[in-house]
């Protein structure tokens, strides 16, 4: 299965997200695959016996969030200079999204862009980030705060590595998925509901509608200046709730399966959601054991952390609500009580 990703403007390159097509790749330039121990140990054989390059270098950062920094950049420079890497030689990304965005952001700034490839491996970074060109790392003002919109040469999902992920990582790239579904598509969302995403055919069904969906939003809005923000349904809130927890007590999809929740209860309130969609959603996100309860210890501290968003202005919040299942609206100045009154319900 192939789907396109084509830009109207031509700024950005075209390209093809591959799944379950990495049978053999032949790139005639120096290659650095950017990894970590623990995906290397899992799937880097693999990818081995599938490429062929003309030189073949592995590149490894250490697993984690916290590696996600300027000194993991600083890094992987210095070693794709002392390999005498040039503006023709190609970045493979193998690993979850922490590396997909790494490597994207290297490829942007070495000798000012050189192409690059995603091989996602979890599924968050399958069906979300290493499709539409967020590139990035975090610094001590928060996360993903340094990056470029920087679009890969091809992305090539196997969703057999998808068989080592421990669960709660699978629950995690479910919520991005279930995201999909409800803001955009509702005979996805009840195909989403009717069949077990364990299930391999059913995962990959589910993988290619994502990406589909994700694809189409990108096309139409590289730069999120419009549609593009609605893939966010869920984060204005989860954004809170990582901070809140030090990033510590969820994964960042798990957190956005709370934000999920608390975003519908602010669309019920303004009469865009009914109580059965929303219960729909909830237990939706509960098969997967995906989190839906939280317990705001003070209102009107999270409340002024939604002004720490990168996305929000000083003076308004955008929230993403679900307008029924299958449709959004994107809502600016939302009457601070119902936000308020929202909250209430999470104490
Ligand atoms: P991750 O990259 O940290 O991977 C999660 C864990 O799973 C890691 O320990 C990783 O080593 C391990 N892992 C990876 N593949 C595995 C496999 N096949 N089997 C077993 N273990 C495996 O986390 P993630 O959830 O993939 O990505 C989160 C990151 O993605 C965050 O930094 C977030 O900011 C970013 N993100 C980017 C976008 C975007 O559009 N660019 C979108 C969403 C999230
Ligand atoms: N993950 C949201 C986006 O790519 O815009």
């Amino acid at each position: 299965m192939i789907v396109d990703i084509n830009f109207s403007n031509k700024a950005s390159n075209d390209y093809k997200i591959f799944i379950n097509e990495l049978e053999n790749i032949s790139i005639n330039t120096k290659v650095a695959i950017i990894t970590n121990p623990k995906v290397a140990g899992l799937h880097l054989s693999t990818l081995l016996s599938c490429i062929k390059a003309k030189e073949l270098y592995i590149i490894t950062v250490p697993d984690g969030e916290e590696y996600k920094n300027q000194k993991s950049i600083d890094d992987m420079l210095d070693n794709l200079f002392n390999h005498k890497f040039d503006r023709s030689s190609t970045l493979i990304a193998l690993g979850g999204g922490v590396i997909g965005d790494m490597t994207g952001f290297l490829a942007s700034i070495y000798q000012r862009g050189i192409n690059f490839i995603q091989i996602p491996t979890t599924l968050l970074s399958q069906v979300d980030a290493s499709v539409g060109g967020k590139t990035g790392i975090n610094n001590s003002y928060g996360k993903n705060l340094v990056g470029a919109f920087y679009q890969p040469k091809a992305v090539y999902i196997e969703t057999s590595f998808l068989k080592t992920l421990p669960l709660r990582e699978f629950g995690a790239g479910v919520a991005e998925i279930v995201k999909m579904a409800v803001t955009f598509d509702k005979e996805f969302f009840r195909f989403l509901t009717n069949n077990s995403l364990h299930r391999d055919k059913n995962l990959e069904k589910a993988i290619e509608l994502s990406v589909k969906t994700k694809a189409k939003v990108v096309e139409l809005d590289e730069k999120e200046n419009g549609i593009r923000a609605v893939l966010n349904y869920g984060h204005t809130f989860a954004h809170v709730i990582e901070h809140e927890t030090n990033f510590k007590t969820y994964l960042h999809g798990e957190a956005v399966g709370i934000g999920i929740v608390m975003a519908n209860t602010l669309s019920q309130k303004l009469g865009l959601l009914n109580q059965s969609e929303a219960t729909q959603i909830k237990e939706l996100l509960e098969s997967y054991d995906i989190p839906t309860t939280y317990k705001i210890k003070d209102i009107d501290s999270f409340y002024n952390d939604f002004f720490l968003d990168k996305k929000t202005r000083s003076d308004s919040i955008t929230f993403i609500l679900p307008k029924g299942i299958g449709g959004y609206e994107i809502k600016k100045d939302i009457d601070k009580e119902v936000v308020l009154d929202t909250l209430r319900e999470f104490v």
